[in-house]
């Protein structure tokens, strides 16, 4: 077993923890949001998503938003891009990463982006091109890569499928998601060793739903496999609106605490970090969903 030294966080609260929710989160507190998040050290914001309103409303700002933040030297900002009409709207807004977002479950696919995993690839390809043209950088979203919520498990053949096809189109980077918090340990590893088949370690992530509490498992074997990149949320927010009944992403405040309790660096200020947690579940009235951010606050 050889643990990473060091793990760089993708923050993805302010678009996964966000999309979800139905009260209507201003831009401006999305704003203040990422500019906590920077100040506590995160070097890697999802910011938005650039699809359709009608879809996600809580994403209908995304331009705001995008020309609304300070952008800190050194942090990286991405946003979601399922399509040419979605990526032209982004690329105004000078993104540092665009995300295109697949399915390993053919169901999910059509639920979530109206199309097979087959049609997604061919929208997502000129999408690829002409971001990698323009010099942005593409990381993949794979969706359901251990347990769909339509189709129930999901084989690792099938993630080795769908990671074949986002590098056969230039995809650089690509996430293995476990969309409704379904996975054990030993799946996720299966899907990853599926993954690695196509992706080199060092361009492989995790994304894990916490809804049965596994996510810091998955997140355990991960890092046992030599896996250092993660995608978490601040205060545990989260959830895929065409996922019925998935919870949040594993809390940012807990992975660090995990990972800074194992002697593994990340440049996050945990402190700052749960203030921004604060801020932000203040804002939607509801205690966080972080452990680790519920403890450390408990004793201040
Ligand atoms: P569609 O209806 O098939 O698209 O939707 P269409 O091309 O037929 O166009 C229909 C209408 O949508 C048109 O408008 C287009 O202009 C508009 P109308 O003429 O009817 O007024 N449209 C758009 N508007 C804004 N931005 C766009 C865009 N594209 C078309 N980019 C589409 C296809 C993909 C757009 C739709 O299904 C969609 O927006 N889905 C959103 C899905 C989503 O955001 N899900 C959550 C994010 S994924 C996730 O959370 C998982 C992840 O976290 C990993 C994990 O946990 O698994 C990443
Ligand atoms: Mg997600």
């Amino acid at each position: 077993m050889s643990l990473p030294a060091q793990v760089k966080l993708v923050e993805v609260g302010p678009r996964d923890g966000l999309q979800n929710e139905k009260q209507t989160v201003p831009a401006e507190v999305k704003i203040d949001l990422i500019h906590r998040l920077q100040a506590a050290g995160l070097t890697e914001i999802e910011v938005t998503s650039f699809v359709s309103p009608k879809w996600v409303p809580q994403m209908a700002d995304n331009a705001q938003v995008m020309a609304g933040i300070s952008r800190q030297p050194g942090v990286r900002y991405s946003v979601l891009t399922p399509n040419l009409q979605g990526f032209e709207a982004a690329l105004l807004t000078k993104p540092d990463e665009i995300v295109v977002f697949g399915a390993a479950s053919e169901a999910f696919s059509q639920k979530n982006i109206n199309c097979s995993i087959a049609q997604s690839i061919e929208r997502f390809a000129p999408v690829v091109a002409a971001a990698r043209a323009a010099g942005i950088y593409v990381r993949g979203a794979m969706s359901c890569t251990v347990g769909c919520p339509y189709e129930g498990d999901i084989a690792p053949e099938r993630v080795g499928y769908l990671a074949g096809l986002m590098k056969g189109i230039g995809v650089q980077h690509v996430g293995v998601a476990d969309t409704i918090g379904v996975g054990t340990p030993l799946k996720v590893q299966r899907a990853v060793e599926a993954t690695l088949q196509h992706y080199d370690l060092a361009d492989i992530s995790g994304h894990f739903h916490d809804t049965y509490g596994q996510a810091l498992a998955n997140t355990l074997i991960c890092l046992q496999m030599g896996v250092w990149q993660f995608d978490t949320s601040v205060a545990g927010l989260g959830g895929c609106p065409y996922a019925k009944g998935a919870t949040g992403n594993v809390a940012t405040e807990d992975v660090v605490y995990l990972l800074h309790g194992m002697g593994i660096s990340t440049g996050i200020n945990l402190d700052a970090l749960i203030d921004a947690g604060q801020f932000i579940s203040n804002f939607l009235g509801r205690p966080t969903q972080a452990r680790a951010g519920k403890a450390l606050l408990n004793r201040r």
